[in-house]
């Protein structure tokens, strides 16, 4: 990639967003269709261009630390008694990346109502969390099999019910004020609610630095990977692995921050899959698995609609693929995979067979030699790249063990902790 990384920052914003909540029919767009509201109010009121975008952010990420889907479905389908988890693992990831930590208090009290508020309207982020507190009470409200104009008026009346209590009623009367429209109502629950935010909405960037690509996929990694212990360092552990073999392998760094940053990526798509499947304390089914095989489709989906991921896909959607063609989701050959994603599908076994399972135990290092020939002899993995890692074992392992262990304790200090 060239130096200034072409990555659209708005289409990486939204494609995340997105991939949080394809899982399920009653969740698909909600982040966005959120953001769409605090959008229109925060015109509306008349905000700066700053504060408008920075809303938007946050609305369009707001969920971003309810972890798994049964989590989601849980805070979207009820009033919570307590909704802090959420909230604060959100915060606490939002605060991870420099031009997102502005936003964290936004996020941390998006489910704090105006009578437990000890701060006035007018005070830092108050405003915002109170209107994102509204358009995310609103967008659960919708029930998604009605039309839309044959329940907004209930809808409406929801929102009324609440000012001067839950919510501020200086928030109430803007939202009074465009609640009339029915092109709000419409543009809501548009199927092309995505396009007409790309077209129309205050967050329209087109390209950011890689430093930032890469706080964002750091955030991202820790969404996929810390909710359960088992899968807690898997994707740090790939992102080492890969960088070291690629940079054995005399890549460029560019190339190896490429692929660390499709190492933190690669499982995306696990986003999809729900607790009971990826933290089953035991081997698949057959038709567990065939859920499970999605996974790097999804990966590749999400991540391909990104304009300037196009190498970044790859190799993190690809990991699945073996060179004789019994890979999925694409069989794709080995005249179509290239070195990093070979190097990123090497790293991905090679960790796991380094992780503890429930059915088995960390690999020893003559088992885990003798499995990785077996996948050489098969066709499956680059011989080159597997004699490399084969040669480099204990130095490979050990940089991976490292990144391991302090990415452990983050999550047993930070993650947890919040119940
Ligand atoms: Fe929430
Ligand atoms: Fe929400
Ligand atoms: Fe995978």
């Amino acid at each position: 990639m060239p130096k200034k990384t072409e990555v659209n920052l708005t289409d990486l914003l939204f494609s995340l967003s997105q991939a949080m909540e394809i899982a399920h029919a009653n969740l698909s767009n909600h982040q966005l269709r959120t953001a769409y509201i605090v959008w229109k109010m925060g015109v509306c009121a008349g905000l700066s261009v700053e504060r408008l975008e920075r809303m938007f952010v946050a609305a369009s990420l707001h969920d971003i630390g309810a972890f798994s889907i049964e989590e989601k479905l849980h805070i979207h389908d009820f009033e919570m008694h307590n909704p802090a988890s959420h909230c604060d693992r959100g915060a606490l990831l939002f605060m991870q990346v420099p031009w997102l930590a502005p936003m964290a208090t936004i996020v941390k009290h998006h489910h704090r109502t105006w009578y437990k508020c000890d701060a006035p309207l007018d005070a830092e982020n108050v405003f915002e969390s109170q209107m994102l507190l509204l358009a995310d009470m609103l967008e659960r409200r919708i029930n998604r099999s009605r039309y839309i104009l044959h329940q907004n008026q209930d809808i409406i009346n929801h929102i009324y019910s609440l000012s001067g209590t839950a919510i501020h009623h200086d928030v109430v009367d803007i939202f009074t004020q465009i609640s009339g429209s029915e092109e709000f109502w419409l543009d809501l629950t548009s199927p092309n609610i995505l396009e007409i935010l790309k077209k129309n909405g205050p967050f329209r960037h087109v390209s950011i630095e890689r430093e930032k690509v890469f706080a964002i996929s750091e955030i991202f990694r820790i969404i996929i990977d810390f909710r359960s212990p088992m899968t807690a360092t898997h994707s740090c552990g790939v992102s080492s692995c890969a960088a070291v073999l690629g940079r054995l392998f005399g890549l460029t760094v560019r190339e190896c921050q490429t692929l660390e940053l499709a190492g933190n990526l690669h499982d995306l798509g696990k986003l999809v899959i729900s607790d009971s499947i990826l933290c089953k304390p035991g081997r698949l089914t057959t038709e567990e698995y065939a859920i499970m095989r999605q996974h790097t489709y999804v990966t590749y989906s999400v991540l391909s609609s990104v304009r300037g991921f196009e190498q970044i896909t790859e190799y993190a959607a690809f990991h699945h693929e073996q060179l004789n063609g019994s890979g999925y989701p694409f069989h794709l050959l080995d005249t179509e995979l290239g070195t990093g994603a070979r190097i990123i599908a090497v790293a991905d076994v090679f960790t796991a067979l380094n992780e503890d399972r429930p059915y088995r135990g960390r690999m020893p290092q003559a088992e885990l030699v003798e499995t990785l020939q077996g996948f050489v002899s098969r066709n499956h993995l680059d011989a080159l790249i597997v004699a490399m890692l084969m040669d480099n074992y204990d130095l490979v392992r050990k940089e991976m063990l490292e990144k391991q262990s302090i990415i452990l304790n983050y999550y047993h200090e930070q993650f947890k902790l919040i119940e």
